[in-house]
């Protein structure tokens, strides 16, 4: 078995059109999620959770100001005046309307400024001597960080009550054979090589790349549907104490939680509708369910007597190429994705039917594993075995601890670059306004049921 994946080595000159490529289709989707509303709405608090939009527009330049001008590029400040203003630490979400923030047209000043001397800098940097430079990382992480806050303002705009204002060209194809897939896939237990210290724009979480042995499991071929989701409500699952965690039936009672985040049931009562990005329309059956805790997908999966995989059980599904005894860096293989692979940067502005994405299954057929939703695993945020922080602790390491579970995998908010088989998201058990489902997954005896290693 081999730990390390190996991507092929680039010449200064493809990284640096991988790094132009990133940020810029990054900046694209940034203009359109700020284009789309007026200046009133953008410094509006839309919900206490969020940002106004804003404050992540311009704390995307001074992040950008800061990693690529200043420290990579030894460049002057351009305005260290602000820095404060757009420190996530040092002012809560709610708070943030109340800051001197720079006006929007100052604002998209301000990032063109930056944008356009990052692009001398990155013209001139050698890509190599230090981490920051070696294959482009600084780039990679800055077009990451811009990829990860359009996906914060997406979830803004989905809070923000009013007309609709973004709009995605089409829906998502549907599969063809979604009917025939098995409702399960077996992983066989063995080693496999978790996390990675080869990919080049990976973060400090995910590495570096580790054994682990993982028991032999059986886990769902795809994620949730809202049709199956249906069932445990009609079941009365949100008034079933036993199938929950104690805090969450708590939070649940609490709040008066009936239902994943944006549902509402139709004027009759008899159907399901949900409001999506200003739209409300009757819930689609075949489509995974988005918008729920950690909460309720643990307490789905109990009432279905099966459980949430861990983060190790999800990674095999999605990295491990049982004929080659390697973890590659997508389910598919080690190529970036393409739009036949998987539901990912905002171009439908929802998940695809179950079963969708043939072309990015595993070599299980495991599918939809990148893409469409975030999938809530059972663990907490937790360093691998000889993790160190770079290039700061509070990207991850302050938030390691049992405060927060691991997400896996990517929804349809997020941007290829930010991305892959490695990847790893965290959040609190209780928030639902991400772009969140899951799939479930169960212990498989040694012996029980097919075995490819019994033949
Ligand atoms: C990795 C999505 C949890 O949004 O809090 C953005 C990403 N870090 N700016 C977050 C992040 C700093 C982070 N998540
Ligand atoms: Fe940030």
């Amino acid at each position: 078995m081999t730990a390390s994946d190996s991507p092929a080595t680039e010449d200064a000159e493809s990284l640096r059109r991988r790094a132009v490529e990133a940020l810029t289709s990054a900046r694209e989707r940034t203009g359109v999620l700020t284009g789309c509303v007026d200046d009133p709405d953008l410094t509006a608090q839309h919900s206490p959770l969020m940002s106004p939009l804003v404050w992540d527009l311009t704390h995307i330049g001074n992040q950008e100001e800061q990693w690529l001008l200043r420290t990579v590029g030894g460049r002057e400040p351009l305005r260290p005046d602000i820095d404060s203003v757009y420190d996530a630490f040092e002012h809560p979400r709610a708070s943030r309307t109340s800051l001197p923030l720079l006006p929007p047209d100052e604002a998209r000043g301000y990032l063109a400024e930056v944008r356009g001397r990052v692009l001398d800098v990155l013209e001139r940097a050698p890509l190599r001597g230090g981490p920051l430079l070696e294959t482009g990382f600084a780039f990679g992480m800055i077009a990451q960080h811009e990829q990860q806050h359009d996906e914060t303002m997406l979830i803004t705009h989905q809070l923000r009550s009013g007309p609709a204002v973004l709009t995605a060209p089409a829906p998502p194809p549907a599969p063809a054979d979604a009917a025939l897939l098995p409702a399960e896939v077996r992983v066989p237990g063995g080693p496999f090589g978790m996390g990675t210290s080869a990919e080049p724009w990976s973060l400090d979480n995910e590495r570096p790349a580790h054994h682990r042995f993982v028991p032999s499991y059986f886990i769902d071929t795809v994620p949730v549907s809202n049709a199956a989701y249906q069932d445990f409500i009609e079941d009365g699952g949100y008034h079933e104490p036993r199938w929950w965690a104690p805090d969450g039936w708590a939070q649940i009672r609490e709040h008066d939680v009936r239902a994943p985040l944006f549902w509402r049931r139709d004027e009759g009562g008899r159907r399901w509708l949900r409001r999506r990005f200003g739209l409300l329309e009757p819930v689609p059956p075949q489509e995974p369910v988005l918008h729920v805790s950690w909460y309720e997908a643990d307490a789905y999966a109990r009432w279905a007597g099966r459980r949430l995989p861990t983060e190790a059980e999800w990674e095999k599904a999605a990295r491990h190429d049982p004929a080659s005894d390697r973890s590659r860096r997508y389910p598919w293989g080690d190529e970036d994705p393409t739009p036949a692979h998987a539901n990912l940067g905002q171009r439908h502005l929802q998940p695809a039917p179950v079963g969708s994405y043939p072309e990015g299954a595993s070599p299980l057929g495991v599918r939809q594993l990148m893409g469409d939703v975030w999938e809530w695993t059972a663990s907490d945020f937790l360093p691998y075995p000889g993790f160190a922080a770079f290039p700061y602790r509070e990207y991850s390491e302050v938030f390691f601890g049992d405060a927060h579970k691991v997400l896996r995998g990517g929804s349809f908010a997020v941007g290829q670059v930010a991305c892959r088989g490695t990847f790893r998201n965290w959040d609190l058990p209780v928030r639902r306004q991400i772009f969140s489902g899951f799939r479930t997954a169960r212990d498989a005896s040694p012996d029980s049921s097919y075995s490819p290693e019994a033949f």
